[in-house]
């Protein structure tokens, strides 16, 4: 096979040394983006303003995004995000003054990212608290008069919740749902999905690991209202950042398809796919999409790499497989990228048994069958967590790739 890129280098840099192929002044541009301390490391920037409201898998660090807008996206340009997950490229969009789009398959990613993006008068800051501590109020009056739930809760659910915890969350549930305003309702309805695992018994969305709770009667309403401020605080500080605002676009879509997206020819497209055999977004949210009332059979037919399919499949054919999945992404990027525009796109190596998924090969075979050119790449290694597969780093490690592909 054809070296994917030319014009090997290696940088010494922040959280290992970067390996660079191609474009100096783009692999440049990839390395300042991928040298960002990890989220686990600078919870700070990761949290800074908005980005912080509410927890997500695998979200692309803000800075990295944030790096990658203002090099590869012309000033007054486009950009979009078809795997927008809680949308943290829109918002870098959004302060950098481009136009930022961004679809998802995930409604749970949609909710967030219309959340995160839109700008709001002080009028409606001041009603999302009130709100927010009218079901807060109603919560407690129920708990006091030791009210029952509202409706039936699945085996699941009770498993889930200390009892007292899922009375109140039902009720904090019941008063949202009677908001008729739909943006109040989707802040107020996030608000209480930001808390829904931190008061399940479930350790993340990511983990099957069960631990125990002790709450106190009458926190989770206090904590919902405090969300509501913080979530307040935060959208002023992003509207003090955003000085241009830009209209935002976003919708429930699949990548592979982009049938919702108005005809704007992208400058570039920015996104982090999600990464072969890695998460299962549907079973990570299922929690919050019953909670939420979202229909997930989109996400469940259609979600790329998760590693419930990927179990399906005979390791020694993941590679194609994951290929074949790529390019139906990269065939429909291409109908709506620009002429010469660029899709640069974050994605670590994965693995599937003993057998490593080497993104950055896979990716540059599969862009080049699709007609987008691979310029450049930038790359640093990254610990492996899951242990089974293991052994498939043994021997070079494993790295997460900046790349740039021109059309
Ligand atoms: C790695 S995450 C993106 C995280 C995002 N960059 C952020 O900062 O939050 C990958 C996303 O791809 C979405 N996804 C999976 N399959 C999809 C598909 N076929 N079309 C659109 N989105 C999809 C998942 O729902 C998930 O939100």
């Amino acid at each position: 096979m054809n070296p994917p890129f030319r014009n090997r280098r290696s940088l010494t840099n922040l959280g290992g040394a970067i390996e660079t192929e191609g474009d100096a002044e783009d692999t440049a541009k990839l390395a300042e983006a991928l040298a960002v301390r990890s989220s686990l490391d600078d919870e700070d920037a990761a949290r800074s303003h908005v980005h912080g409201f509410h927890t997500y898998p695998a979200r692309m660090h803000p800075d990295t995004a944030a790096r990658l807008v203002r090099s590869f996206v012309p000033d007054g340009g486009t950009v979009l995000d078809p795997f927008c997950g809680s949308g943290t490229v829109l918002i870098e969009a959004l302060v950098a003054e481009v136009r930022p789009f961004g679809v998802d398959l995930n409604p749970l990613a949609v909710m967030l990212t219309k959340c995160k993006t839109r700008l709001r008068s002080t009028e409606e800051l001041q009603t999302l608290i009130a709100t927010a501590t009218v079901c807060a109020n109603y919560a407690n009056e129920r708990r006091k008069a030791r009210a029952g739930a509202s409706r039936r809760y699945s085996a699941e659910d009770v498993q889930l919740f200390e009892p007292h915890v899922l009375l109140e969350l039902d009720s904090l549930r019941t008063k949202i749902s009677e908001i008729t305003d739909n943006a109040l309702w989707l802040d107020l309805a996030l608000v209480l999905s930001s808390l829904l695992v931190k008061f399940s018994k479930k350790s993340s969305d990511t983990s099957g690991e069960m631990v125990a709770r002790k709450t106190m009667p009458g926190f989770p309403s206090k904590m919902f209202v405090r969300k509501a401020e913080d979530l307040v605080q935060r959208l002023m500080a992003l509207g003090k950042l955003v000085t241009n605002p830009q209209p935002v676009f976003v919708d429930q879509d699949d990548a592979t398809k982009l049938k919702t997206l108005p005809s704007v020819k992208m400058d570039a497209i920015v996104t982090s796919p999600p990464y072969a055999a890695t998460y299962d977004y549907v079973a990570h949210h299922m929690l919050r999409l019953r909670w939420l009332g979202l229909d997930a059979s989109s996400l469940k037919s259609g979600e790329l790499g998760s590693r419930s399919t990927y179990e399906r499949v005979d390791p020694r054919k993941a590679a194609d497989t994951w290929s074949h999945e790529l390019a139906r992404f990269f065939r429909a990027a291409k109908t709506v990228l620009a002429p010469g525009g660029k899709l640069v796109m974050l994605m670590a190596d994965s693995a599937l048994g003993t057998i490593a998924l080497r993104a950055e090969e896979i990716v540059a075979q599969t862009a080049r069958d699709c007609g987008l050119y691979p310029a450049a790449r930038a790359s640093q290694p990254r610990p492996h967590f899951h242990g089974p597969s293991r052994d498939a780093f043994r021997d070079r490690p494993r790295f997460e790739h900046a790349i740039l592909l021109r059309n």
